[in-house]
């Protein structure tokens, strides 16, 4: 049996990365819309990512014997504007989504729940990288953003990213 308020917060993070799916196929199909196929592409492998999150903390919930309670999924909540600001809603909602995780792994520790710890610690790096790799984004664009050519040739390197299941198996 797991500690109630630390199941209750691994439940509310399934809805959460359901809702960063939500999100960024949001996001996905703004770029599609706009031309930017390559960014559109990067963003539908990034919903995908989530909804491997999402089927983690379910996992993780079943293997322990606890009930998986799903609530409804919110509609996507940010101003698609602009290339540039999309990015920049991403990096924060990564944000954010790291500071839910920090959350959980501080009831855990509150608890001294080592196995949720330890299941955690993947999501802590994950973060680290997707965090790392929102700010890549963002600082590339500043970069090759402003410029058609090397805007086209950026949309095609991040045309080429491609999906792989997620390293933690359980
Ligand atoms: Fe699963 Fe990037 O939050």
């Amino acid at each position: 049996m797991l500690d109630k308020k630390v199941v209750e917060l691994l439940n509310q993070q399934v809805n959460k990365e359901l809702y960063s799916a939500y999100l960024y196929l949001d996001f996905s199909n703004y770029y599609y819309d706009e031309g930017l196929d390559g960014f559109g592409n990067w963003y539908k492998i990034q919903a995908q990512e989530e909804r491997d999150h999402a089927m983690l903390f379910v996992q993780y919930l079943q293997n322990n014997g606890e009930k998986v309670v799903l609530e409804a999924i919110d509609k996507p909540a940010v101003a698609l504007t602009s290339a540039k600001v999309v990015l920049e809603e991403g990096l924060k909602h990564e944000q954010y989504v790291t500071s839910l995780i920090h959350a959980i792994y501080d009831a855990a520790y509150s608890v001294k729940d080592f196995r949720t710890m330890q299941f955690l610690d993947w999501f802590v790096k994950e973060q680290g990288e997707e965090e790392t790799n929102a700010e890549g984004l963002i600082k590339k664009f500043d970069l090759f953003g402003g410029d058609p050519k090397s805007l086209y040739m950026l949309d095609n390197e991040l045309g080429a990213r491609v999906y792989s299941a997620p390293s933690l198996v359980l």
